[in-house]
């Protein structure tokens, strides 16, 4: 048994709907957070720029002494999730290979669509991840940049992001995939105009529950799951404006945040 916290971290808020997950399925659990603000978008940058940040966003959790780090952000986990399991003492689970495996199960057709930011889709990462899960699966991919924007101002059901969405989606609607993997932090917050666009029947998946689950096996298989009792002992930190942070923090997850704290080393 083991109470140190699970350290998490992404680029800015949208690695709370996994802390959200963690809360739900492993109550026991206490978690320290790490959003990124200052440096917030990882999606544009460069692999090496956006390992360096995830090596350092390591660094800042793992003085928590965490026991496991959650490499909440697609594209962290795109660019950086290799060098981290090969460098960090502590187990590192990522986002992408639980979210291809939701993605697989769910599909029927085995037409499965693939978005996120330019740095995820350019890595590959999940069009590597979801073929070699299931060799007879097409995947067509599709980088949004503009939807993190979108979903930080909240325009969630606008008549502009609907005609964005449309740009995008279209030719993966064209393709007649069954599912669509929302391989971006952000974009659960789009499923009003995304799902306006593909229709009723797409499925869609992002990999929150999956990555939770996947947590939770590998703090079973390394006995380092906790028997306490995690309810109010949990961390949250930003580099950059926590005001703004808890603001679109509590858009983003429908309920409060309790207080969000400035890091001072990252
Ligand atoms: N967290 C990022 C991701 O999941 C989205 C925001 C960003 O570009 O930093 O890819």
């Amino acid at each position: 048994m083991d109470r140190r916290p699970i350290g998490v971290f992404d680029s800015g808020v949208g690695g709370l709907t996994v802390v959200n997950e963690i809360q739900r399925q492993l109550p026991k659990e206490r978690v320290v957070y790490f959003g990124d603000t200052a440096r917030f978008p990882y999606g544009s940058k460069s692999v090496e720029t956006v390992t360096e940040f995830a090596r350092q966003d390591s660094q800042f959790l793992l003085g928590f002494d965490v026991k496991l780090i959650v490499v909440a952000c697609n594209t962290a986990t795109a660019c950086a999730l290799d060098y981290l399991g090969e460098h960090l003492t502590v187990p590192v689970v990522g986002v992408i290979e639980p979210g291809a495996v939701a993605a697989v199960r769910a599909s029927r057709k085995k037409f499965v669509g693939v978005i996120g930011t330019q740095g995820t889709i350019a890595s590959g990462a999940y069009q590597r991840a979801l073929t070699r899960i299931d060799p007879s699966i097409s995947v067509f991919a599709q980088a949004c940049p503009l939807f993190v924007s979108l979903a930080e101002e909240g325009w969630t059901d606008r008549a502009a992001s609907l005609l964005i969405a449309h740009e995008y989606l279209d030719p993966l609607r064209e393709a007649m995939i069954d599912v669509l993997v929302l391989g971006c932090t952000h974009y659960p917050l789009l499923i009003p105009v995304i799902r306006r666009v593909m229709g009723p029947e797409a499925i869609l998946t992002d990999s929150a529950a999956e990555v939770t689950r996947e947590v939770g096996r590998v703090l079973r298989e390394n006995e380092l799951e906790s028997d306490g009792n995690a309810v109010s002992g949990h961390r949250f930190f930003v580099s950059d404006a926590p005001l703004k942070f808890r603001e679109v923090g509590e858009r983003f997850l429908g309920r409060a945040l309790p207080t969000v704290e400035l890091a001072t080393a990252g």
